[in-house]
């Protein structure tokens, strides 16, 4: 019996739906614990590619309990998109496997409006609402799902707020309003539609840990997006790192058993902000395209660069990590050599932690370790030994260097394109 947390390590899109999915077979419970439909876990099932934005990238399997809890921030129009499409496509999501916090925050339309005015141009956001409502929540003047159930707490949120964020849409940001009362008809609709699926999810799974199930939280975006820890002001405006699955879900940190960082073979960002290892040049444009990386919410392409080890070293000290599962390495097959930046350097000072300071960025320059590549498709190689003495050097390079273990080794998108060397589980 574990309960383990899988988390992003980078800048999100590591490949965390994939990992989550191939371990949901073991696990009981599969919990959101922050962030919203900014997230794009994508899936691929035989010749099915699905991505799940809000939805715990364990709803494929049956028998198991989906839950997106508190920390989460829910736009439930997007949601109830997101179970109509997972039931056309044949899967089941009822309240018998899908439970949403009572007191997750509500994405509403202002939100919206305001990060599109605002956060999309300055912070490269997904447009979906998110910072708008997470500051609304500590502002304390959000709305939650149990507010959004019931009518008459619902009106009387909207009474509150809606005059003056009409105030600062139109007259601070010049951008376009929303009506009060379409908005609370509309709202009430969708909160009817959502009500038997909201529940005080902390007892569900305060029920779950006395009944010894397994549970398996799954992270958002990545360790250098957390608004504490990350590369503030250009990440997000949750905190993504470990310690938010015991806040986010509503249970405490002795539950925990252990925490598996997901890392991606090279590195990507997507939205502004720095990105020391970031590749300009062809060899970028060979990753995302070798890669596939556009972003799974927005489509907007990926920035791709080197591996960097100061990014990893970060999250994995702000997160207890000591297992990683490595993603993508088949992207990297036919490079002569691959480059991992090791430390950042300014003017003779050698620094091997992030910098808070965002103005050193520009004038960084890089530490870089060169490791020879290896030439062979890896993407259907299922067994450790099998892969070529380059590729294992590179995997044992990172273990080495991070003093982590690597269980977990992904070569393609599907689920059978992984070798599990220990399942963190057992
Ligand atoms: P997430 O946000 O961390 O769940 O990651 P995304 O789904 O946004 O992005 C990861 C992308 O890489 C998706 O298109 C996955 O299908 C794909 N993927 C995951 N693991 C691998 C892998 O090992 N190799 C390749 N080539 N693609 C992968
Ligand atoms: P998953 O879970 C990659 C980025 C946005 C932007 C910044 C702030 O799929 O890994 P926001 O809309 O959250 O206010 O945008 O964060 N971002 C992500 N980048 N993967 C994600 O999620 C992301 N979620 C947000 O691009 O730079
Ligand atoms: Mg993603």
């Amino acid at each position: 019996m574990a309960n383990v947390i899988v988390i992003g390590t980078q800048w999100g899109d590591e490949g965390k739906g994939k990992v989550v999915d191939l371990l949901t077979e073991k696990a009981n419970l599969i919990i959101r614990f922050q962030g919203g439909n900014n997230a794009g876990h994508t899936l691929v099932i035989g010749d099915e590619k699905i991505i799940l934005h809000l939805i715990p990238s364990g709803i494929l399997h049956k028998g198991k309990l989906c839950i997106i809890g508190n920390g989460v921030v829910i736009d439930p129009e997007v949601l109830l998109m997101e179970i109509e499409d997972l039931q056309n496509k044949g899967y089941m999501v009822s309240p018998e496997n899908l439970v949403i916090s009572d007191r997750a925050h509500v994405i509403m339309p202002y939100h919206k409006i305001i990060d599109h005015a605002r956060d999309i141009q300055r912070i490269g956001t997904t447009g979906r609402g998110i910072g708008p409502a997470y500051e609304d929540k500590t502002r304390r003047t959000g709305i939650r799902m149990i507010d959004l159930i019931h009518e008459d707490m619902l009106k009387k949120q909207l009474d509150n707020i809606c005059d003056e964020k009409h105030a600062y849409m139109t007259k601070i940001l010049g951008a376009k309003t929303i009506d009060k009362q379409c908005v609370f008809e509309k709202y009430t609709k969708l909160g009817t539609r959502l009500k038997p699926f909201v529940t005080d999810t902390s007892v569900v799974i305060h029920n779950a840990t006395k009944n010894s199930k397994d549970l398996l939280f799954e992270g958002a975006q990545g360790g250098m997006l957390d608004m504490d820890h990350g590369t503030y002001p250009y990440v997000t405006s949750s905190n993504t790192v470990s310690g938010q699955a015991c806040v986010g879900a509503g249970l405490g940190p002795n539950h925990i058993d252990k925490v598996l960082g997901i890392c991606k073979a090279y590195t990507t960002r997507v939205g502004e902000g720095p990105f020391p290892t970031e590749i300009n040049d062809e060899l970028g444009e060979r990753l995302r395209a070798f890669g596939g990386e556009y972003g799974a919410t927005t489509g907007r392409p990926r920035r791709c660069g080197w591996l960097d080890l100061v990014v990893l070293r970060q999250s994995i000290r702000l997160s207890s990590i000591t297992h990683l599962a490595l993603t993508k390495l088949d992207v990297l097959s036919g490079l002569e050599t691959i480059k991992v930046a090791t430390a950042y350097k300014s003017g003779e000072t050698i620094m091997e932690n992030m910098p808070a300071d965002l103005m050193m960025h520009p004038d960084l320059d890089l530490v870089y370790d060169e490791l020879p590549g290896w030439e062979e498709n890896i993407s259907s190689v299922r067994s450790y030994d099998d892969l070529p003495p380059n590729c294992k050097a590179y995997i044992g390079y990172i273990k080495e260097t991070l003093g982590v273990q690597a269980p977990i080794i992904s070569v393609g998108p599907k689920r059978e394109q992984t070798i599990i060397l220990e399942n963190p589980f057992e």
